[in-house]
């Protein structure tokens, strides 16, 4: 309802400290939602590292047989360091629930997720999976996605012109840097460009748009993906896709 979304909006302002413990908690409760016997999508950044931990924790303790598939290299290392069973993601059909993050989810649960520079992985993955749930602390819910940042992932030979393109268009495009200052590169490889969606975006359309330009691998805007919506919080929220 609006009194609920308001509530946890309201929490815009909280610490670091608390969006950290915000992110554990959801990732925990996550993690004990996860049936056995399944292919378990394992997603990338801060908040997936902790259900990484999380669900590792329970297979060794209950000795669950749960395989897994991850959604980046970083992924990937971190989950070959706990010893968990790895499969290649080219070997499998489907998955059967994928637990990740996002930067940014409204209220109809379209989400922008990238934030870590892999979306193309995570996406790939989501679209293979039964289920997708995400993980998220209470500061990336918001009413709408305008305004946000997102990412758009190019191809370095001609991104410069997707660049320009966008620049013409309106979306303030800007290549995203390592701190070091040199470009970034995802695990594929190619360059990242943040925009900025405008207000009033058709966000079915423009990630049609995007995905038309000659160039553009992929976009961080993930329509219909997400199923179920976990808040972390000491009271954790979920929230169901209609
Ligand atoms: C990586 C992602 C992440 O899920 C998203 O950036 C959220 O990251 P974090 O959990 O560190 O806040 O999409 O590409």
């Amino acid at each position: 309802t609006e009194a609920e979304i308001r509530n946890v909006i309201k929490q815009d302002s909280i610490s670091k400290e608390e969006i950290e413990k915000e992110k554990q908690q959801a990732a925990e409760f996550a993690a004990q939602q996860i049936p056995n016997h399944i292919t378990l999508g394992l997603g990338s950044g801060t908040t997936s590292a902790y259900f990484v931990k999380a669900i590792q924790k329970r297979i060794v303790n209950e000795k669950l047989d749960i395989q897994c598939v991850a959604t980046s290299l970083g992924t990937q290392k971190l989950a070959e360091s706990l010893h968990m069973n790895m499969l290649d993601v080219n070997t499998i059909d489907e998955v059967d629930i994928t637990v990740d993050g996002a930067d940014s989810v409204d209220d109809k649960l379209n989400g922008i997720k990238g934030g870590g520079a892999a979306l193309l992985f995570e996406k790939l993955v989501a679209k293979m999976s039964k289920k997708n749930i995400w993980i998220v602390d209470s500061t990336k819910y918001h009413k709408t996605l305008e305004g946000r940042q997102m990412p758009v992932e190019v191809i370095p030979f001609g991104g410069m012109g997707v660049f320009r393109y966008l620049r013409d268009n309106g979306y303030h495009p800007a290549f995203r840097f390592e701190d070091n200052g040199d470009i970034l590169e995802t695990d594929s490889g190619n360059y990242l460009i943040n925009i900025t969606i405008p207000k009033h975006a058709d966000l079915k359309d423009l990630a049609k748009n995007l995905k038309n330009q000659t160039g553009v691998v992929e976009h961080g805007l993930f329509l219909n993906v997400c199923d179920e919506l976990i808040i972390g919080g000491d009271q954790i929220k979920t929230i169901k896709r209609e």
